[in-house]
């Protein structure tokens, strides 16, 4: 039998539990000003044109971008969608089955009285797998998030998901409401129809059009070959760090944002990048110069290569500027932005760079 998640609560065989919560108890977002959706999402959803309208006049940025984790974080749990990410299926850490429910990914329990197999199909899968992949199951109400998250590239797999920590071991996983709901996908898609959770497939992870804004009144006047405006397009060239912070920060946080969530999310400057840089004096002092993009591609994922920071770093700390009395000429992310699990237990599987530039002294930030 294929049924809902909320078809869960009592009449489970297996002891599961499910957690009713609006909202991640670790970083509860008092009062959200998130509409989650990207900064434009308030624009008709028939404004909207997706990615591949792009890609006959912007091959370059359309190429670079397909292949980027913005572009790979959401994806349907069809074993073929998932690829080589699909997860392991059988039981998995919490007492929890899951299996393959023609080709789709389900959580196999069975009914309390009558012995019945119950499917519950997990519905969509957040996170490029880079580090871990959520599934959830959703419903008109809202959604489960299950406490199980995958790490296809940890030798762990299974982790808990940030925020259900505190929930019982064989917790299936947390409810979220509909706004709740409605904000996580929105930050993984670029937009969805009125009215439904589900995206459609063309708007699937984070698109041109969740930075650039709805792009059918730019592609009609492309297209017509009127005189280029503004008014058509969210240009974003030459936008000074403030501006770059907003949109940016409408996902990954602004320390507006952060001064709403609790306390721990103040220490949090390496997830919540818009927050962590606002802070540091790199970012305060150089008169809306310093942005996301002095250091990324919007395009592309972020570089690994550490001599493409050190040239930006020494584009603003070299001579007649202040130098480092440590060491003037390389290695600075390695001391200034120090890569460190996202949580207090040393193996915690995700680890970011901290991105409020500053001194740190015997491994402590000396502000
Ligand atoms: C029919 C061709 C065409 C299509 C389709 C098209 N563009 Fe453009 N776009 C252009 C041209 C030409 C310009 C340059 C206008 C100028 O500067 O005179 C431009 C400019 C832009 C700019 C401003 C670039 C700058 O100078 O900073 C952005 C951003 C942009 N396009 C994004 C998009 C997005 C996103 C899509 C898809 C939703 C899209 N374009 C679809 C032709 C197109
Ligand atoms: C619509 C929401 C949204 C917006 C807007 C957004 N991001 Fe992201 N970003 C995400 C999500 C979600 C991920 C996680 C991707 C994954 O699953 O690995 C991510 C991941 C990233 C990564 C990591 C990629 C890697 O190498 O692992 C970088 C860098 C990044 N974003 C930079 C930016 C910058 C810079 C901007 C603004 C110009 C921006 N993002 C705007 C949602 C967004
Ligand atoms: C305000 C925007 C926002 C909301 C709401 C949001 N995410 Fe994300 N999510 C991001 C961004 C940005 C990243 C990438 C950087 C990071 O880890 O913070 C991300 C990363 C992830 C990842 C990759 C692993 C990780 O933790 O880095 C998963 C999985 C994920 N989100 C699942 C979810 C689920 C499930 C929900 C809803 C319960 C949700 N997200 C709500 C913005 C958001
Ligand atoms: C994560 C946010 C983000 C996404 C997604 C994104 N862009 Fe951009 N885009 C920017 C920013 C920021 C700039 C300004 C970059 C700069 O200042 O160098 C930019 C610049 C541009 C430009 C002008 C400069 C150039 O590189 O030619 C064009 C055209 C453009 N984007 C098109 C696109 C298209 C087409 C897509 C989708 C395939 C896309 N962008 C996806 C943020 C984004
Ligand atoms: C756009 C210019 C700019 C860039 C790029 C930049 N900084 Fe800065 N940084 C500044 C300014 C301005 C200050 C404050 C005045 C000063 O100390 O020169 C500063 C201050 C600092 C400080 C002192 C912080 C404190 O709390 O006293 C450190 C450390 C630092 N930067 C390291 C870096 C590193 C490492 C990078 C590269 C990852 C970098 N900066 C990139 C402009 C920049
Ligand atoms: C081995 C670790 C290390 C490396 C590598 C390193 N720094 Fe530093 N840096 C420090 C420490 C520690 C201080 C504080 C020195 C003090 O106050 O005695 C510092 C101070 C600074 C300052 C503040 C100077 C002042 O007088 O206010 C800047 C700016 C800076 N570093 C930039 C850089 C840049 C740019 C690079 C790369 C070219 C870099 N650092 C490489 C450890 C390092
Ligand atoms: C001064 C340079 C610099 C600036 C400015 C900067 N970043 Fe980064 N960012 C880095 C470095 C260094 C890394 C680590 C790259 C690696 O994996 O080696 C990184 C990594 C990331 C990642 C991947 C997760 C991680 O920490 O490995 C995300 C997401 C990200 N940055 C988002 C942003 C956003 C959003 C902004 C604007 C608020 C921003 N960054 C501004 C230097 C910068």
């Amino acid at each position: 039998m294929r049924v809902p998640f909320h078809f869960l609560i009592g009449v489970l065989s297996l002891g599961l539990l499910l957690v009713l919560a609006a909202c991640n108890p670790q970083v509860p977002e008092k009062k959200s000003t998130l509409t989650g959706g990207g900064w434009m999402s308030n624009s008709a959803q028939n404004n909207f044109v997706g990615n591949t309208a792009c890609a006959p006049c912007h091959a370059k940025n359309f190429g670079s971008h397909q292949r980027t984790r913005h572009m790979q974080t959401l994806h349907d749990t069809m074993r073929s969608d998932l690829g080589e990410n699909a997860p392991p299926t059988g039981m998995i850490p919490g007492e929890i089955k899951l299996g393959w429910l023609e080709e789709e990914l389900v959580i196999i329990t069975s009914e309390k009285d009558t012995g019945e197999e119950i499917n519950v199909p997990l519905d969509l899968a957040f996170g490029s797998g880079k580090t871990g992949i959520t599934y959830i199951a959703l419903e008109p109400s809202g959604c489960l998030e299950m406490r199980q998250s995958y790490f296809p590239h940890n030798k762990q797999k299974w982790v808990v998901t940030p925020g259900q920590e505190n929930l019982a071991a064989t917790t299936v996983g947390q409810v979220h409401d509909l706004a709740s709901t409605q904000r996580c996908i929105g930050c993984h898609s670029v937009t969805k129809p009125a009215g439904q959770l589900k995206p459609d497939r063309s708007f699937y992870g984070v698109g041109c059009e969740s930075c650039h804004g709805a792009g059918a009144r730019h592609v009609a006047a492309r297209e017509a070959k009127t005189p280029f405006t503004r008014e058509e397009i969210v240009v974003l060239r030459e936008a000074g760090g403030e501006k770059i912070n907003q949109v940016c920060g409408s996902c990954h946080r602004t320390a507006e944002d952060v001064s709403r969530m609790g306390a721990s999310a103040k220490k949090s400057t390496g997830r919540f990048q818009p927050y962590g840089l606002s802070l540091s004096r790199c970012f305060k002092e150089s008169k809306d110069k310093l942005s996301c993009t002095t250091c990324h591609n919007p395009h592309e994922d972020a570089s690994t290569d550490q001599k493409q920071y050190e040239k930006t770093c020494l584009s603003c700390h070299s001579a007649p500027q202040k130098t480092c009395p440590v060491n003037p000429k390389e290695k600075c992310v390695s001391c200034h932005m120090p890569t460190r699990p996202l949580s207090p237990n040393p193996n915690f599987p995700i680890k970011m760079a901290d991105h409020f530039i500053r001194v740190f002294k015997g491994g402590k930030p000396t502000r």
